[in-house]
C-alpha cells in the first residue's frame, strides 16, 4: 500500500512556456515510466493568494491540462485531475488542521516571504496562512511517497512529513498496538522471521535499510490485511501505526530556463515562449532578441557571456555550434542573425510535435474533459480509500452499528 507513488500539482498559471516545459513537465514525462504519478491543477491554492481574480482561474486550469498532454504527460500512464474535483483534499484539509500547531505554519519560510514580495496584495488571510497545510493534504491523501518540486517547496515537504508523523502518533496509537502488531507478524508466514530480524536491526542499529527491506516485505505481502500493514509499517520504527506515510521531496536538477532577455523566463516577465507558439513567431521573438550591446555593427566583435542568446545556445547547442558561436562573435565572423538561426530552428523542431499534439486537444475539447473525468474518478477513489481509513482512526466512524442493534430486538419492527 505504501509503494511508490508520485504526486506533483502546479497552480492554473494558463498555457505553458518553454520554461514550464524545461523546468517541470519533461520532469513528469520521465517520472510517469518510473512510477505511479497523480498531476493535478492546483486550483484552489490559487485563491490563496489571488482570491481577488478568479474568473480565469477554470479556463486557465484546461488550458494547462492541455499543455501537459501537449508535452507528453500520457493520461494512459499518469492520472491528471483538478484538485477542486476531490473534495476528500478540503476534508483531509481540515482534519489535519486540528492538529497542526500554528507556529509550524507562521515557520514556513514562504509564508513571510510572499507577504513581502507580493506586499501590494492583503495576504494576512486564513487562507494563504494554510496554504501548506492543504498542499500537505494535497500529498497525504494520496500517500504519495516522492513529490517533484523546486528547491522553494523542500520545506512544504518537509512540514509534510512533521504533519504526518504527528497524526500517526496521535491517531495511531492503539491500546493493544503490540500484541496487534505480533499477531499481523505471524500473518507474514515464511518472511515474518526475517521482518522481526529488520526491525530490531533498525532499531538497536538505527539501519536504515533494515527499514526499508522491512517496509519492502510489507509492500510485497499481499495477503496481509490493510491495517496490519499499517501496524507493521509503525512496528517496523516505532509504537504507533503508519495510517498517512511520510512523503520525500524528488529534487530533479531542472536546466533554469533562460528567458529572451536574459532573465529566466517567466510569463510575467513578458520574455517567454508558449508551447503553442507558431513558427513565425517563435522566428521573431528570436531575432528580435536583445545581443550582446557591444555588437553595435556587424563588424564588432562580440562576447556570448554578455549575450542573452549565448545560454539558450547552452540549451539547444551542440559543441559543435557552441564552438562556431564563440568563435564567430568574438572574431565577428558571424552576424547575430546567423547565430540566432540555429537556435530558432532548433526550437521550432522542439515544438512540433506539441504544437500537434495540443492541436488536437484543441479541435476536440471532449477529449480533454474525458481525460479529466477519468483522472478525477481515479484520484477520488484512492482518496476515498486513504479518508476511510483517516476517519476510522480518528473515531469518526463508529457506534450507529449498537443504535441499529438495538432497534433490531425483536417486536421492534
Ligand atoms: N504549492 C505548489 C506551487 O505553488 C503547487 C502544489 C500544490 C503542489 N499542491 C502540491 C506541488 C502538492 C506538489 C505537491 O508550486
Ligand atoms: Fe550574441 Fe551570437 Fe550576436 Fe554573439 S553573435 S552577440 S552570441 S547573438
Amino acid at each position: 500500500m505504501f509503494s511508490e507513488r508520485v504526486l506533483s500539482g502546479m497552480r492554473p498559471t494558463g498555457a505553458m512556456h518553454l520554461g514550464h516545459y524545461h523546468g517541470v513537465l519533461k520532469n513528469w514525462v520521465r517520472l510517469q515510466d518510473q512510477y505511479p504519478c497523480l498531476f493535478f491543477v492546483a486550483d484552489w491554492h490559487a485563491l490563496t493568494t489571488h482570491y481577488d481574480q478568479t474568473q480565469r482561474i477554470g479556463a486557465d486550469g484546461w488550458d494547462m491540462v492541455i499543455d501537459w498532454l501537449a508535452a507528453g504527460v500520457d493520461p494512459a500512464k499518469a492520472t491528471i485531475f483538478i484538485q477542486s474535483h476531490v473534495l476528500e483534499h478540503a476534508e483531509l484539509f481540515l482534519l489535519l488542521g486540528m492538529v497542526t500547531p500554528l507556529g509550524w505554519l507562521e515557520r514556513v519560510p514562504t509564508y513571510k516571504d510572499q507577504q513581502q514580495q507580493l506586499s501590494e496584495r492583503d495576504l494576512s488571510t486564513y487562507g494563504f496562512l494554510g496554504y501548506p497545510l492543504m498542499q500537505a493534504a494535497d500529498i497525504l491523501v494520496y500517500r504519495s511517497t516522492l513529490v517533484p518540486v523546486g528547491e522553494d517547496q523542500v520545506p512544504h515537504i518537509e512540514m509534510t512529513r512533521e504533519i504526518a508523523r504527528r497524526f500517526n502518533h496521535v491517531f495511531g496509537a492503539e491500546p493493544d498496538f503490540e500484541a496487534k502488531a505480533r499477531a499481523a507478524v505471524r500473518k507474514l508466514g515464511p518472511q515474518a522471521k526475517r521482518f522481526a530480524e529488520l526491525r530490531v536491526r533498525f532499531q538497536q542499529e538505527g539501519d536504515a535499510d533494515a527499514l526499508r527491506e522491512a517496509r519492502r516485505i510489507l509492500e510485497e505481502s499481499t495477503s496481509l490485511p490493510l491495517e496490519d500493514q499499517e501496524r507493521l509499517f509503525g512496528y517496523a520504527e516505532g509504537s504507533h501505526r503508519v495510517i498517512l506515510p511520510e512523503p520525500a521531496a524528488l529534487l530533479t536538477t531542472v536546466s533554469r530556463m533562460p528567458g529572451l532577455d536574459g532573465r529566466r523566463m517567466a510569463k510575467s516577465y513578458g520574455n517567454s515562449i508558449s508551447l503553442r507558439e507558431e513558427p513565425e513567431s517563435v522566428t521573431k521573438k528570436i531575432r528580435t532578441m536583445p545581443t550582446d550591446p557591444a555588437r553595435v555593427r556587424r563588424t564588432d566583435p562580440g562576447e556570448p557571456e554578455l549575450c542573452p542568446v549565448w545560454p539558450l545556445h547552452l540549451v539547444y547547442s551542440d559543441e559543435a555550434t557552441k564552438q562556431w558561436v564563440q568563435t564567430g562573435c568574438r572574431t565577428a565572423g558571424i552576424g547575430c542573425l546567423e547565430c540566432k538561426q540555429p537556435v530558432i530552428d532548433a526550437i521550432v523542431r522542439e515544438l512540433g510535435p506539441l504544437r500537434e499534439r495540443a492541436q488536437k486537444y484543441l479541435d476536440d475539447p471532449t477529449l480533454v474533459r474525458d481525460i479529466v473525468a477519468d483522472g478525477c474518478d481515479k484520484a477520488r477513489a484512492m482518496a476515498g480509500d486513504t479518508m476511510r481509513d483517516v476517519r476510522a482512526a480518528m473515531g469518526l466512524v463508529g457506534g450507529l452499528p449498537q443504535l441499529v442493534d438495538r432497534r433490531a430486538v425483536p417486536g421492534n419492527g
